[in-house]
């Protein structure tokens, strides 16, 4: 029984044995092995026995070079427990194995074995696994300073990859601080004499260009504080690994009061302070203003100091630097003379900046808003602008409604206005304006309002109600039932409920006036019986009108012999 197993047991070994294989794990039969420029790289036969002696021979690319042996692994018994160096090492080898892989590093004329093949073997050749070499260049960013990508908040950021092989398809990632690699575009290979194939865009906000070695990616979307400290990566698709690394530093100054590349100045107290944000702790920085002529001034500067700062301002500045992020500026004399003027905030070394055209405006002074509405519906408004000022003679002046939720756009105008020059001497501006709008006859409750610009924003201008008269709705009551001859007839005609119609509905006397008055003097008698009819039109000539009547019938008593009849 036990001879038996023993036989099972020495049977499986020798099986085992003779169906050992040797494999090279960073090549395979159709890839060969990538060493990038001169990094020194390492590759690892696996599939030893610790009984197995063996070796690594190469045979170099050349006329007729031969298989050279450059280093021998003994057997891990003995005088040579695993692990262990290897001995007969060429010098541009290092060679040690374990009882199972043995490692070779090429360390020294990398270049040299472009083309070679390198060969680990049992040393009675039983068993054997073999790679080609293929020497490239490094692919290099050339913008990569200092290992470092700074990324700034103008405009698009654009990183070149260099010495990429032409037979390459490579692609550009990103790797976020959190680890995640997301490739953002991917270009095929590109042979030297075709125009190379557009590369795929694989996320948005990042695009990519190529020619035969050289490729670009744009960050579309400009700078975003999400990419500060990931890394951005150019490297080749497919077997083998060859990258390069870029850090991402993200100089996201901004001007946040910028709006259309454009900051007002007030020359009203209390001055507008300018802020700067997203500055970085370890950053000096500084204020600047350029005029027309280009001449740059420096307002103010704020050095860091093992992150306290100290800002030095010049005469008519003050500067301060709350915290690391953020600084503010302000401008307390001369305001007029910043107008069209540039103002930077800058890293202290000029390198990152964001730029914004001052203009110095008085903000509007508005007197009397108001809005009224005319029997055809048609609303006039109006407001005078006393004193205004912007140094671009932009001054705009807009009128709004609002009927439920949102304001809509009634009239936008850009004012012509009046110079005039104040005891300063400075010069503004003065003038009206007016609006004028058709409503419809739906009932409906609109609430005006009147912007200028510049100015301290909505101004409320008045109300405006549309309501129907309601039926039925004159009333005659003030003219007397009968009257004395001789006398004279004064009433009117009016609706009960008149406070509650708008705008007011035109009431009067048909054929006898144009107002709901009704005066006759000296009655005769002939009047009597006369019949004298009373309207009301609302919305008079516009869809929805309404119209309704009343007669009144004047009867005159007649004197005989004292008494009225
Ligand atoms: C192999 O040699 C290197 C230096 O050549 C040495 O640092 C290492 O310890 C050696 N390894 C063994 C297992 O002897
Ligand atoms: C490696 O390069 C050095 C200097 O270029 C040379 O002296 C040496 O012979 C080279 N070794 C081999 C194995 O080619
Ligand atoms: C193994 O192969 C090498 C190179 O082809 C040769 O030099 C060597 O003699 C062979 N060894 C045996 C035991 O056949
Ligand atoms: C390069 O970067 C390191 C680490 O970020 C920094 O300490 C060093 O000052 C930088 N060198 C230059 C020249 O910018
Ligand atoms: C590829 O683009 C780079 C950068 O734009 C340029 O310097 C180079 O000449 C171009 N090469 C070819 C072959 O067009
Ligand atoms: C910087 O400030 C820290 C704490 O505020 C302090 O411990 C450190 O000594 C300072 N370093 C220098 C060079 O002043
Ligand atoms: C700020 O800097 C100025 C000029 O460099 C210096 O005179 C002043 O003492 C500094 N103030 C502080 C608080 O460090
Ligand atoms: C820096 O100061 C500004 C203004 O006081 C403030 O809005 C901001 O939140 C501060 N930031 C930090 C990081 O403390
Ligand atoms: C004038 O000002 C208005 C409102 O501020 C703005 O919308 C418009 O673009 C400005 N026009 C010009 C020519 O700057
Ligand atoms: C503006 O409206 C006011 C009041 O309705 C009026 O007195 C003035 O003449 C109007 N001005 C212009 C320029 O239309
Ligand atoms: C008013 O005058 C017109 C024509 O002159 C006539 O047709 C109409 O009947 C008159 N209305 C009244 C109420 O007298
Ligand atoms: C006045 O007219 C009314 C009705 O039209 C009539 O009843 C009355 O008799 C008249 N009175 C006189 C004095 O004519």
């Amino acid at each position: 029984m036990t001879v038996l197993l023993l036989a099972v047991v020495l049977l499986l070994c020798d099986i085992q044995e003779s169906s050992a294989s040797y494999t090279i794990t960073e090549c395979n039969e159709d890839e060969p092995l990538y060493i990038v420029g001169n990094q020194p790289t390492s590759i690892t036969c696996k599939g030893l026995r610790q009984t197995h002696n063996m070796y690594w021979s190469i045979t170099e690319l050349c006329g007729d070079c031969k298989e050279t042996r450059v280093g021998l692994c003994a057997a891990c018994r003995g005088s040579s427990p695993c692990p262990h160096n290897c001995s007969d090492v060429n010098a541009d080898y290092i060679i040690s194995r374990t009882k199972t892989e043995s490692m070779l590093r090429f360390v020294d004329n990398l270049t040299a074995k472009d083309g070679a093949t390198v060969k680990c073997s049992r040393l009675n050749n039983q068993t054997q696994a073999s790679c080609t070499v293929n020497v490239i260049k490094a692919y290099q960013l050339p913008d990569c300073n200092n290992n470092t990508l700074e990324v700034v908040d103008n405009g698009k950021t654009m990183i070149g990859c260099t010495n990429i092989d032409p037979s390459h398809d490579m692609y550009w990632s990103i790797i976020y601080p959190d680890d995640v690699e997301k490739t953002v575009a991917e270009c095929d290979s590109c042979l030297p004499d075709d125009a190379c194939p557009d590369c795929t865009r694989k996320y948005d906000g990042y695009v990519a260009d190529r020619n035969v070695s050289v490729s670009i990616l744009q960050f579309d979307s400009g700078s975003d504080n999400s990419k500060d400290g990931a890394t951005v990566r150019c490297g080749k698709l497919g077997w083998g690994t060859v990258e390069v690394d870029c850090k991402i530093q993200v100089f996201n100054y901004r001007l946040p009061q910028c709006r259309s590349g454009q900051l007002d100045l007030s020359e009203v107290p209390p001055w507008t302070s300018i802020v700067c944000e997203d500055l970085r702790y370890d950053h000096n920085m500084k204020w600047t203003v350029t005029d027309k002529h280009n001449d740059v001034i420096e307002a103010a500067s704020c050095l860091n100091k093992n992150k306290t700062y100290n800002c030095t301002a010049k005469d008519g500045f003050t500067a301060t630097r709350e915290n690391e992020s953020t600084s503010e500026l302000k401008i307390t004399k001369n305001i007029r003379e910043q107008a069209d003027n540039t103002l930077a905030c800058l890293r202290g070394d000029n390198a990152a900046a964001v730029k914004c055209l001052l203009r110095v405006v008085h903000p509007g002074e508005l007197e009397n808003p108001s809005v009224s509405i005319d029997g055809h519906f048609t609303v006039s408004g109006h407001v005078d602008i006393s004193k205004v000022f912007a140094s671009d003679s932009n001054v705009t002046c807009q009128w709004y409604y609002t009927q439920r939720d949102h304001p809509q756009l009634v009239s936008s105008t850009k004012l012509g206005l009046l110079l005039f020059t104040d005891n300063n001497d400075l010069h503004y501006q003065r003038g009206v304006c007016n609006m004028t709008m058709q409503l419809n006859t739906s009932e409906s409750v609109y609430v005006f309002t009147v912007v200028v610009q510049p100015g301290h924003g909505p101004v409320s201008a008045g109300t405006v109600n549309i309501r129907k008269p309601g039926y039925p709705q004159l009333q005659t009551s003030t003219c007397p039932k009968y009257l004395a001859e001789g006398s004279d007839l004064n009433c009117s005609c009016h609706h009960p409920a008149s406070q509650q119609v708008s705008p007011a509905a035109s009431i009067y006397w048909e054929n006898r006036t144009d107002t709901a008055v009704l005066e006759v003097a000296h009655l005769s008698r002939e009047l009597n019986g006369t019949e004298y009819v009373c309207s009301s039109v609302w919305a008079k000539g516009l869809t929805g009108e309404i119209r309704s009547s009343v007669a009144y019938t004047l009867l005159v008593a007649c004197e005989y012999n004292g008494w009225y009849y």
